[in-house]
């Protein structure tokens, strides 16, 4: 096939990109997104400030906006994030212990119930863990509302949307290392205790001081061996040319070599669309030319 989408679809994956709302005008931008991709992620638009800017009250339009136009061009949505420590409204900031967890499972329950029927898979929660040799949770406001919090939101996020496939998502984990170990454990200990969970997210997000693992593929593999599927949700590579096509290729390879990694997404669409403050990570560049790293993808899919 020609396109990332069609081509991914072949072994029946998807190719996915995170995309802002309020690019969907740029003409450029959304013919890429039209031609390219059959899953998005809203890059912002679904976290928690955005969907309950003040407690209680939920802003769905941005939101709405990505997920009525992956509809239109039958893409699939990879809902992005129920629970997360960041990017939380200023009144969750502010919350702690049992009033926070109830804010928290509330949150989790009226925006998976808000999109109920419409979302592939959900990052219910996000970066949970530390990073670092310690293999602990990282500190945050909802970690101190108790160990359980994961768990509980995984419950809420299944009992609102049965159908949505429930995910946990980090970066750093990539490879084998004591944060992607701890995850590791957690999946392994849902799954013996039947907390709801049907996939694990690898942000993936690559430059020179942390290039793509050497056993990326093989800690894809043992995630998948303990019966959850895995995706690639995050993708970008800073570098250019050859090189960074070479890495492109290898992750994209990584995926495939894997029977249960049936999804890859790279974090936004030209260079200029990418989160980070500099380089050019992504696979077209700002004018939307399709970059070698482009080329080395699809042949690979
Ligand atoms: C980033 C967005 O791309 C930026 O626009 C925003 O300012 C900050 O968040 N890990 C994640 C994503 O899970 O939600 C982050 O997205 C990038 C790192």
């Amino acid at each position: 096939a020609t396109t990332l989408g069609a081509s991914a679809a072949a072994s029946g994956r998807y190719f996915g990109t995170a995309v802002a709302a309020y690019k969907l005008s740029d003409s450029t931008y959304s013919g890429i997104l039209n031609r390219e991709f059959n899953s998005v992620t809203p890059e912002n638009e679904m976290k928690w400030d955005a969907t309950e800017p003040t407690q209680g009250q939920f802003s769905y339009t941005s939101a709405d906006q990505i997920v009525a136009r992956a509809r239109s061009i039958g893409a699939k949505v990879r809902g992005h994030a129920l629970a997360w420590h960041s990017q939380q409204p200023g009144w969750a900031q502010s919350l702690s212990g049992t009033t926070l967890r109830n804010a928290m499972l509330n949150h989790v329950t009226q925006v998976a119930t808000h999109y109920k029927g419409q979302i592939d898979s959900w990052d219910v929660v996000n970066e949970a863990f530390a990073d670092g040799s310690s293999g602990a949770r990282r500190d945050s406001n909802l970690q101190r509302t108790g160990n359980d919090w994961i768990e509980a939101a995984f419950r809420a996020a299944r009992a609102a949307d049965p159908a949505a496939k429930l995910c946990y998502n980090d970066y750093n984990t990539d490879g084998q290392n004591a944060k992607s170990n701890a995850v590791y454990a957690m999946v392994q200990d849902f799954k013996s205790r039947g907390v709801p969970i049907d996939c694990v997210g690898f942000q993936s997000h690559f430059n020179s001081a942390s290039p793509l693992p050497s056993d990326y593929q093989a800690n894809l593999q043992r995630f998948a061996n303990l019966g959850v599927d895995v995706q690639i949700t995050e993708l970008d590579i800073e570098g250019s040319g050859t090189a960074q096509a070479n890495s492109f290729a290898a992750a994209t390879r990584a995926c495939l070599a894997v029977t249960r990694c049936n999804g890859i997404t790279v974090w936004g669409i030209r260079d200029s669309d990418s989160w980070r403050a500099s380089g050019t990570p992504l696979l077209f560049d700002g004018s939307g030319n399709k970059k070698a790293a482009y080329t080395a993808v699809l042949d690979v899919l």
